[in-house]
């Protein structure tokens, strides 16, 4: 059997997953047979494929009329002679055993000695399931996610006797309906996302049963700090408690050592199901409505984030040592099953692998559960120093990063960030014509440089600038002002430069060095800041765009006010009157400033030079031309490969890639 020869498909069970699975097939042009127990059942599972297809039609997502599509799907009873020579069928009943194996048997007994059998068990082990067949090289679990026809991660995984053969033809099935596949080689059951999922629920239960914080403080660490789209609990109560209860006790008759939790077991006798019973950890406006349960963001901090994942972690290294999957295969199906920002290896190497051996240790002495014993994978990275992102290299290896010191300015490539770091620290970054050519000439480099997506100004020391080295004035003539490539050019240049550039105001950005943060496009100040204009204490006037941009920014009263009274204001009043954008304080600083640059940086870089002109070109014309512009701007964007990129990915529920072509 090749994947040409699969033209026919069979799918066991028209619940939930099974019709799902009949649609996404035969979407893709393959003939399905769509069976059930009863007639009733069966066109229940018709009814919503054609309610669901119809709405992809209403989007205009369709290429083929309904009907056409759901010509290709023959509902039936049972398994009829009618389905002996399909070619490839999965099952897609309740998560029981017996009744598995029972369907295997009879799948066995009446398809084609080639057909492949496939089982879309979520957490049932293949091998036993195999076991009913005489055909074992040949069976295979097939995990779809829910909606089948939104979700595109597809989990397929061998059980102890499946070829390379048959794994490859299903790996490729599930590319040719348009999934994405990860490969399990082993049988493990919970695949991969569950197993991780797991690990990040029962470490979560710890961290709450061992009173060490509230779920709500979890979910607050998990959604404000992890980035998680969902908190955990939140996860839980929307998955529904009764079915992670459920998969909970089935592991545990399956001889896994996962630790229980005691605060499902009670919400499960409580019949506090989540979102389905209006209850769980948080409460819904009514039974099956899902609304966002209030988690405030000034909990974020109440506990180490390395913990929640922890237990996933260690698992996934686990899984990995034991060449389970891969490294990639396994972060991927975290991102596409749990809808995570990045993967769990990912995450592992950016809190470090020595932060997260360091939690799994606390876990299990609080749990003192054998899951928790750190993984053999993990020691050895700790003995070979593979920390992660800070040693260059962890679970991947990444780009050292680079620094470059001119004699007042330190440059330092952390793709796909740089930092442009003012760096005369013993003068407060004072800016001395020196200086500015440094910053130029660093601003040219990074132009060029493919790797960096958002640059970052800031100041080495106390102070980002505090302004134009005064005792330099007294050797210019007014012509140099005019003539050289002063402060002035440089600010223009910043507010025109093809790549987004944050301005991370640590502390005094005073005068010029104000100038400079007010060129930039984003502001981040540390709380212990202070900002002013107060070039009017001896004498002069701002003069390398002070009296144009801060009105702008802060409104003429305000700026006159700043200007003409050379006043210094705390980042707090700055942010108040719009000077500043964010004010993070001064213990996370750099972590803030590098979540925002990151975040910018995955956008597509010619989205953001668009949005950039756009903003600082229309805003300094009449709103007519500005529109102009924009349009302008935005129809050249749609002739960009990223924007079929971004597009896609939307389609598919994944995180976009943009290349900036
Ligand atoms: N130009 C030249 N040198 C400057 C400077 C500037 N704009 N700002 C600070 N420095 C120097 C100071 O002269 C001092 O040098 P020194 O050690 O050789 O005496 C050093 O940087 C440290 O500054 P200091 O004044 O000792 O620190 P502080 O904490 O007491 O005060 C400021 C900090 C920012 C309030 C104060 O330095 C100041 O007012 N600077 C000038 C700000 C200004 O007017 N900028 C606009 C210029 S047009």
């Amino acid at each position: 059997m090749d994947i040409e020869q699969i033209k026919k498909i069979l799918v066991v069970g028209s619940g939930t997953m099974g019709h799902g699975i009949a649609e996404v097939f035969a979407l893709s042009g393959y003939e399905v047979y769509l069976s059930d127990i009863s007639q009733d059942i069966v066109n229940s599972g018709m009814q919503k494929i054609k309610w669901s297809l119809e709405k992809f039609h209403e989007k205009g997502r369709l290429k083929e009329n309904v009907d056409h599509i759901m010509a290709r799907i023959k509902p039936i009873v049972g398994l009829s002679e009618q389905v002996k020579d399909v070619d490839f069928a999965i099952e897609a009943a309740v998560e029981r055993l017996d009744l598995k194996r029972q369907i295997f048997q009879s799948l066995d007994q009446t398809l084609k000695e080639e057909a492949i059998l496939a089982t879309n068990t979520s957490s049932l082990p293949i091998t036993l399931i195999a076991r009913s067949t005489k055909r074992e090289d040949k069976v295979i679990g097939m995990h779809f996610f829910n909606p089948p026809v939104l979700m595109s991660l597809v989990e397929v995984m061998k059980g102890e006797k499946t070829t390379d053969q048959t794994a490859k033809i299903v790996y490729e099935l599930a590319k040719r309906i348009g999934k994405q596949p990860v490969m399990i080689n082993k049988d493990v059951p919970g695949y991969l996302v569950n197993r991780l999922l797991f690990g990040i629920f029962n470490g979560s239960c710890i961290i709450v049963e061992k009173g060490l914080a509230s779920f709500t403080e979890v979910d607050a660490a998990a959604r404000y700090k992890l980035g998680f789209p969902m908190g955990v609990f939140e996860l839980m109560d929307y998955t529904g408690i009764d079915v992670v209860y459920l998969i909970n006790e089935g592991w545990k008759q399956l001889g896994i050592e996962l630790p229980g939790c005691s605060l499902i077991d009670e919400k499960f006798k409580m019949k506090e199901f989540g979102v389905k019973s209006g209850k769980g950890f948080y409460a819904y406006p009514s039974p099956g409505k899902y609304s966002k349960p209030d988690i405030p963001i000034e909990l974020k901090d109440k506990v180490d984030p390395s913990l929640i994942i922890a237990g996933a972690v260690n698992e996934a290294a686990r899984l990995l040592r034991n060449g389970v999957s891969s490294k990639e295969d396994i972060d991927l199906s975290v991102e596409l099953g749990l809808g995570l920002p990045k993967g769990i290896l990912r995450y592992a190497d950016e809190i470090g692998i020595d932060n997260v051996v360091n939690a799994i240790s606390k876990l299990k002495l609080e749990s003192n559960n054998e899951f928790y014993n750190v993984d053999a994978l993990l020691m050895q990275m700790m003995g070979s120093n593979k920390l992660g992102v800070k040693t260059g290299e962890g679970f991947y290896i990444y780009n050292k990063v680079e620094e470059k010191k001119y004699k007042n300015v330190l440059l330092r490539i952390e793709p796909p960030l740089a930092w442009i770091i003012l760096d005369r620290p013993e003068m407060l970054n004072a800016i001395t014509q020196e200086l500015v050519e440094e910053v130029n000439k660093a601003l040219d480099e990074l132009e060029t440089d493919n790797r960096v997506r958002t640059l970052i100004l800031t100041g080495n020391g106390r102070s980002f600038s505090a302004g134009a080295d005064i005792a330099s004035f007294l050797n210019l003539k007014p012509i140099d002002i005019i003539r050289y490539r002063t402060l002035r050019e440089l600010v223009s240049k910043i507010s025109l430069y093809t790549k987004p550039i944050l301005a991370a105001i640590n502390g005094y950005a005073l005068g010029g060095g104000l100038e400079l943060a007010m060129a930039c496009d984003i502001r981040i100040a540390s709380e212990t800041a202070q900002l002013g204009q107060p070039e009017i204490n001896i004498g002069i006037i701002p003069g390398a765009g002070g009296t144009q941009r801060l009105p702008k920014l802060v409104g003429k009263g305000k700026a006159k006010m700043l200007i003409y009274t050379g006043e210094i204001i705390s980042a707090k009043q700055a942010y108040e009157i719009g000077l500043v954008d964010l004010v993070v304080p001064p213990e996370k600083f750099e972590e803030e400033v590098k979540r925002v640059a990151t975040k910018i940086a995955e956008k597509s870089p010619s989205s953001l030079i668009a949005a950039k002109l756009a903003i600082e070109m229309g805003n300094e014309t009449n709103i007519w031309d500005g529109m102009l512009i924009e349009g302008a701007l935005f129809g050249l964007l749609l002739t960009t490969n990223d924007v079929k990129e971004g597009i896609k990915a939307f389609l598919e529920k994944r995180k976009p890639k943009f290349v900036g072509e």
